[in-house]
């Protein structure tokens, strides 16, 4: 199949810190500018390109397949940042992993209320 997701633009209120946010949370290089962007790249050569915008930033959704060490470690980092973490996207059950298609998830707000996923699975998996 030829066709792939290349990159999606991601509003922030502070991009520099929104993309180092998750650059740092998920371990991932430092974030590159491009324009007015900061671009995130992840290991399937997607990339999130934050952008300032004025206003409300309206929520959207990102989810990032991970490895199981890597849900470790960004698990850890998620705690030892006292961020708040939830099994479930309408964050009903907080402190709380999932372990949904035989793998781990959770997701946690990124600066500017993005729901952000972690999965070790991908759905359906
Ligand atoms: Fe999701």
């Amino acid at each position: 199949m030829s066709i792939q997701l290349n990159h999606t633009i991601v509003a922030a209120r502070d991009k520099h810190a929104s993309a180092n946010f998750l650059a740092e949370l998920l371990d991932l290089p430092a974030p590159k500018p491009f324009g007015p962007f900061l671009v995130v790249e992840t290991a399937n050569e997607v990339s999130l390109d934050f952008m300032d915008v004025d206003g409300d930033v309206t929520s959207q959704h990102y989810a990032f397949l991970v490895g199981e060490d890597e849900f470790d470690a960004i698990f850890e980092r998620i705690q030892r940042w006292h961020l708040h973490y939830w099994a479930d996207p309408g964050h009903t059950r907080p402190n709380e992993i999932n372990t949904n298609d035989g793998g781990r998830g959770l997701y946690f707000n990124d600066p500017n209320g993005h729901n952000m996923e972690i999965i070790t699975r991908p759905y359906g998996g």
